[in-house]
């Protein structure tokens, strides 16, 4: 094999709990992730030599501060295979939006080499990898949804949901994760969201009621610093979601709608056009859908 396309799904988070500040600065959290249809395309491809990576993106770094360029050398060194890939990531996930776009391409590239080099390498070997480049990694590597704990890094996968339809709302405004979690410590509050209720839910694969645990305990935070932020939450609403939630650290909001029809209307009827939107589902574990 010579050359391999991955797909690399967004997540949301159905539910961001914070339990606390631990002693490394990381929090631990509990958290319901699931992928979404919206996915860069990553297309992996043997070279002579080195690491050489491209991108649609013009603003994304193409070095070491790439993740999916670490990705890369951390699996190829791990083997002790030579670096020799080019990297194109084709992106369509917004940028520091709250969406994983960084980690799913890491993880898309440690799926993609393991098959393009025929690594066989295990799947915790593959977590291990993962969980050394970024909290977000582990649960990328095989997406769908998936209960995340610890920092996020340790995953327990969850039977895959009925399809959820959804709109994406993205207005650009990068917010740093870190500054989000040290907010969330000064303000003292404490948690009371009841993720169990909806990890129960979803085990029991009983119908998905968003009354039960679905909350993020980042959002507050975020909406009271970026005042243009609440109206994004309330014209969703407005325009006829049945539930609205900021995913991850913000600033992007995925709304549940009624169908895909509905998920185009609102698209195609949202008022500010500098803003990212778009219609998406949730996906399944390993996203068969998307290759
Ligand atoms: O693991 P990752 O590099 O994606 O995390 C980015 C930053 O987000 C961390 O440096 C930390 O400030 C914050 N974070 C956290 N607790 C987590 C995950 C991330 O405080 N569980």
């Amino acid at each position: 094999m010579k050359e391999i396309t991955v797909p690399a799904p967004a997540k949301i988070n159905l539910a961001l709990k914070i339990k606390g500040l631990r002693s490394d600065g990381y929090h631990e959290v509990e958290l319901i992730m699931q992928s979404i249809s919206l996915h860069d395309r990553i297309r992996l491809r043997k070279n002579d030599g080195g690491i050489r990576l491209t991108t649609s993106d013009p603003s994304l770094p193409v070095g070491k501060k790439n993740l999916a360029y670490r990705a890369a050398e951390v699996i190829l060194d791990y083997v002790n295979l030579p670096a020799a890939v080019d990297i194109h990531i084709e992106k369509r996930i917004p940028v520091a939006a709250g969406l994983a776009g960084g980690s799913t391409d890491a993880a898309a590239v440690l799926v993609g080499i393991n098959k393009l080099f025929g690594l066989s390498l295990a799947d915790e070997v593959l977590l291990e990898l993962a969980a050394g480049l970024g909290s977000d990694v582990p649960f990328c590597l095989h997406g769908g949804t998936a209960f995340a704990y610890g920092r996020g890094e340790k995953i327990r996968q969850l039977p895959d949901i009925e399809r959820l339809d959804l709109v994406i709302v993205n207005p650009g405004i990068p917010i740093s994760t870190p500054w989000a979690y040290t907010q969330y410590d000064r303000s003292g509050k404490k948690s009371n969201l009841p993720v169990n209720k909806l990890l129960q839910i979803i085990e029991e694969d009983k119908e998905i009621d968003w009354q039960e645990g679905w909350g993020n305990d980042l959002e507050g935070i975020v909406l009271k610093e970026y005042k243009e932020l609440p109206l994004i939450k309330e014209r969703l609403k407005a325009m006829g979601a049945q539930f609205v939630l900021m995913s991850g650290s913000g600033s992007t909001f995925f709304a549940v709608v009624e169908d895909q029809k509905q998920g185009e209307e609102i698209r195609d009827n949202w008022p500010d056009k500098k803003d990212f939107v778009t219609i998406a589902w949730t996906v399944k574990k390993d996203f068969p859908e998307l290759w």
